[in-house]
């Protein structure tokens, strides 16, 4: 008998919770709970003897999911919220149950080039020829970070450094790129930006100092969903010789739809990006999309050595050589098997339909009175303001809302003015729920 038995009905009670998870989705009630309200319940679960699978899974479904923010609900708009279809979700509990190690191809040949079929969907996407290729890392920051840890590579095989080396980036950069600064060491040259939220060439131009090594292009902002000039920025970057990476995770995914391709013009001359599933592409977390032009360059820069690795054949595709990390799950397969299940144009469509959406708010919001649009969409972002309301009154309306469940819509700050904020990544979002509930605002 194994060391850890587990009875046949448990694994049973916990895919048939997990069924109707996927089928019914999250609660759009449940939020966070305080630690008072959670550490009567949970703290001391942790026992010599255990507690047993009923009572284990029980705290699982009656106070750690409650306890949690639905994001992937229709009606959550704030941040940039997450929307994995229930194809993506299905495969990802499967995925879970293979324990497929996913770090290089001797642990999961299949798995990694099945996911390599999804990063050349998006190296397709992007215009970029047989040398791409990446990896499904965690997130945004840590590819990022793995990314501009390949730029810096690039730039000193090719130029003695002169200074204190700097990456040149928007000022509304997302915070993950300052965080990056911080671990490399390097200093930020933060850009203004103009009305929209966008840096022009000509701006990030006048910023430039010979100690940087790569621009950061927003390819969609979190705060406003601005593109910045991508193609400008891709000339700045061919006459100093440097590393240009686009922060696409969140906006990039809109290179599916070709009503909004054409924002991204000029990422063909990028060095790499990120997108990340998890965000605009239907995919669970935790995933992003890290793709080089030159997957080269990625693998000079990371991989890791040791006597325990030299059995590894190198001769393949490791995912481990192309970012910060050695183990990791196949965290790109839910995506793989969404495209291809549902194929590219499913994807593309359902793009174009949250960018509809968003459409179809803004002009809500434009004939509601007392109520300002500020800016957008940009991709599918939104920003307005209750012109009657105050601050504290914003917020108060915020909280009722999300506690209801009726609409996660919260505050953020533009410009020194606190204004609303919508994000919208899932295809089930209704324009006309979503408006009912925004015309309490304008006090009609
Ligand atoms: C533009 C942008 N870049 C990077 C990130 C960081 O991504 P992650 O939260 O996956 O680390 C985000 C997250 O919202 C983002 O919007």
């Amino acid at each position: 008998m194994a060391v850890f038995s587990f009875p046949e009905s448990e694994v049973d009670r916990i895919l048939s919770w997990t069924q109707d998870r996927i089928l019914n989705g999250p609660d759009p009630t449940h939020g966070a709970q305080s630690h008072a309200e959670l550490e009567p319940v949970l703290g001391g679960s942790i026992t010599e003897e255990g507690m047993g699978a009923d009572a284990a899974f029980a705290l699982f479904t009656e106070t750690i999911v409650p306890s949690t923010r639905p994001f992937g609900h229709p009606t959550s708009l704030s941040f940039v919220a997450s929307a994995p279809n229930p194809a993506a979700l299905s495969f990802d509990a499967a995925l879970g149950a293979t324990g497929i190690f996913a770090g290089n191809w001797d642990g999961g040949a299949g798995a990694i080039h099945a996911e390599n079929q999804a990063l050349r969907w998006l190296a397709d996407l992007a215009g970029w020829g047989d040398q791409a290729g990446g990896v499904f890392v965690a997130g945004g920051t840590l590819g990022n970070l793995s990314a501009l840890h390949a730029a810096r590579s690039w730039k000193d095989q090719r130029a003695p450094r002169q200074g204190r080396p700097a990456i040149l980036c928007s000022k509304e950069a997302h915070s993950s790129i300052a965080a990056v600064a911080r671990v490399m060491d390097v200093d930020l040259i933060e850009v203004p930006s103009d009305a929209a939220g966008r840096m022009s060439a000509e701006a990030a131009r006048q910023a430039y100092e010979p100690r940087v090594f790569a621009i950061v292009a927003n390819a969609g902002a979190t705060n406003s969903g601005a593109v910045d000039d991508i193609a400008g920025l891709a000339d700045l970057a061919e006459d100093h010789a440097l590393w240009l990476h686009l922060d696409g995770a969140y906006g990039l995914a809109a290179l599916a739809d070709p009503g909004t391709r054409p924002v991204f013009d000029g990422i063909d001359r990028a060095h790499s990006f990120i997108v990340d599933p998890h965000k605009w592409l239907f995919a669970p977390y935790d995933s992003c999309a890290l793709v080089y032009r030159n997957a080269a360059d990625g693998a000079n820069a990371h991989g890791q050595s040791g006597p325990y690795l030299d059995v590894v054949d190198k001769t393949h595709w490791n995912p481990s050589d192309y970012a910060l990390h050695l183990t990791r799950r196949a965290r790109g397969l839910p995506l793989w098997y969404a495209l291809a299940t549902h194929g590219t144009r499913a994807y593309g469509k359902a793009i174009a339909q949250t960018v509809a959406t968003a459409r179809a708010i803004a002009d809500g919001l434009d004939a509601m009175p007392r109520v300002e649009r500020i800016l957008g969409p940009q991709l599918s972002v939104i920003l307005f303001r209750p012109t009657e309301l105050s601050d504290a009154e914003m917020d108060e309306w915020a909280e009722i809302h999300r506690r209801s469940g009726a609409l996660l819509c919260l505050p953020t700050v533009w410009r020194g003015e606190k204004v609303f904020r919508l994000c919208i990544v899932n295809a089930d979002t209704s324009a006309d729920e979503v408006l009912s509930v925004l015309r309490s605002l304008s006090r009609e």
